[in-house]
């Protein structure tokens, strides 16, 4: 072991268990790209007041979660804590607005930082697959990104998942639920530092998770009874696009979310073996942002799935996914000359495209053998000398066992033959 460990709240994704992260952000995207979201990719790092005005000065993550440095240039930048406000950064910068029509739609894959109390579930670089569908008001946008990612869980055979919806109103209704909140968490008893939150960002409020606070909430006035017409309306459309693609939901009407962009749809969908990390994804409607970071009215909305929270969560269910082993064909060489010839042998497979492996450092035939199971290949090419003055090199089945010379002439031929 090194002197050197993974900083804290971070941890390394080490085969053979990284393959379930690649399959996971695998089956996530998969439903998007077929859907018409084209792949972006933005840098790690932001400049910081990019995130304080786009998640919200007041939020946890913008207060006490970022990772911010100042470059040699004087330049003040923060590792990207989530992927919204880059990803429409990004979208404004390049135009794509105005290149074509609207939504633009647009997926993407990669780590986040936030400096978060560790536990499990709980890490201060993780990693999202997420989408954003930027540009129009419409109600189906909003249902069918509920549907992909439910396509998507399901897709990877998870199934004790769970999607809270609400509407967070708009900039018409909203305020004047606001002040009502206010109103109601005033008369409470309440913490000093609740009571500044109930003055800056109420609505955090509903997101207490102490018993002793919700337990005052009960009676906390609730946005559904004040959202505007064309809130409800838009809302209901949502509800009844996703009841008619037969993805279940259940309204939560005090789901706030930890970002201050949200406006009208927001959901989350929780796993219920997952402790107090339940949240492995969730997402909204973010009317305001594009003008909130200097871009023209752009009604977007979007969600991110928590990678590292969907391999706990199908660790949880007992869910294994399928992940076929890689190499098809192991080289086994005995000997000098036989080393440079399946040397050449395995690269002619490569370019084939067949998946091959090699024995390295001359290990003896039980070690390389060993290599060989491991590897989980289908087919071993094993060579001494007196096979290659043969012209032979011998085939064996890693399965049946069963070992046969067949001619090193049309070899790529008829290993290709024996896969089929
Ligand atoms: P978020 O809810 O902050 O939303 O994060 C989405 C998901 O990322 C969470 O549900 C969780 O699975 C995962 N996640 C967040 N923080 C951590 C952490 N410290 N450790 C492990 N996993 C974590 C957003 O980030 C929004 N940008 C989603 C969105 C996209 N809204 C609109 N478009």
């Amino acid at each position: 072991m090194s002197t050197f460990k993974a900083p804290k709240g971070t941890y390394d994704l080490i085969p053979p268990f990284s393959a379930q992260y690649l399959a996971v952000r695998e089956a996530i995207s998969a439903p998007l790209r077929k859907a018409g979201y084209g792949y972006v990719e933005t840098p790690g790092f932001e400049d910081v007041e990019l995130f304080a005005r786009g998640v919200g000065e007041s939020t946890d993550i913008v207060t006490k979660e970022m990772f911010t440095l100042t470059t040699k240039g004087g330049a003040n930048l923060a590792l990207r804590p989530e992927g919204t406000a880059s990803v429409l950064r990004a979208a404004l910068e390049a135009n794509l607005h105005k290149a074509g029509g609207l939504p633009v739609k647009l997926w993407y894959s990669g780590s986040y930082y936030r400096y978060e109390r560790p536990q499990k579930g709980r890490y201060r670089h993780f990693s999202q697959v997420g989408a954003e569908a930027i540009g129009a008001e419409d109600p189906a946008l909003d249902a069918e990104l509920i549907i992909l990612a439910d396509q998507a869980y399901r897709s990877l055979g998870l199934r004790n998942f769970r999607i809270l919806l609400n509407s967070l109103g708009d900039k018409e209704c909203r305020p004047v639920y606001r002040e009502a909140l206010q109103g109601f968490l005033r008369g409470l008893d309440l913490d000093e530092e609740t009571l500044r939150r109930a003055e800056i960002n109420p609505l955090r409020v509903l997101d207490d998770k102490r018993p002793d606070v919700q337990k005052q909430l009960v009676d906390a006035p609730l946005l559904r009874d004040h959202l505007c017409e064309a809130c409800k309306a838009y809302h209901e459309e949502v509800r009844s696009l996703i009841t008619a693609a037969g993805v279940a939901f259940e309204d939560d009407l005090k789901l706030v979310r930890g970002l201050d962009y949200y406006t009208r749809t927001t959901f989350e969908f929780v796993h219920d073996g997952l402790g107090s990390q339940s949240a492995v994804g969730g997402g909204g409607r973010y009317d305001g942002l594009s003008e909130m970071i200097g871009g023209p009215a752009l009604p977007s909305v979007g969600w991110a799935l928590g990678v590292d929270r969907t391999v706990l969560a199908l660790e949880a269910e007992g869910v294994e996914l399928d992940i076929p082993p890689v190499t098809e064909v192991y080289a086994v060489p005995l000997g000098d000359e036989a080393k440079r010839v399946l040397f050449g042998i395995v690269t002619q497979l490569r370019t084939a495209d067949i998946a091959a492996d090699f024995s390295y450092g001359g290990k003896g035939m039980k070690a390389a053998m060993k290599g060989a199971n491991r590897s989980g290949a289908r087919l071993a090419l094993i060579a001494g000398d007196r096979d290659l003055a043969d012209g032979v090199v011998q085939l064996k089945d890693m399965e049946s066992g069963e070992q046969t010379a067949v001619a090193l002439e049309g070899l790529v031929e008829t290993v290709r033959a024996k896969l089929a």
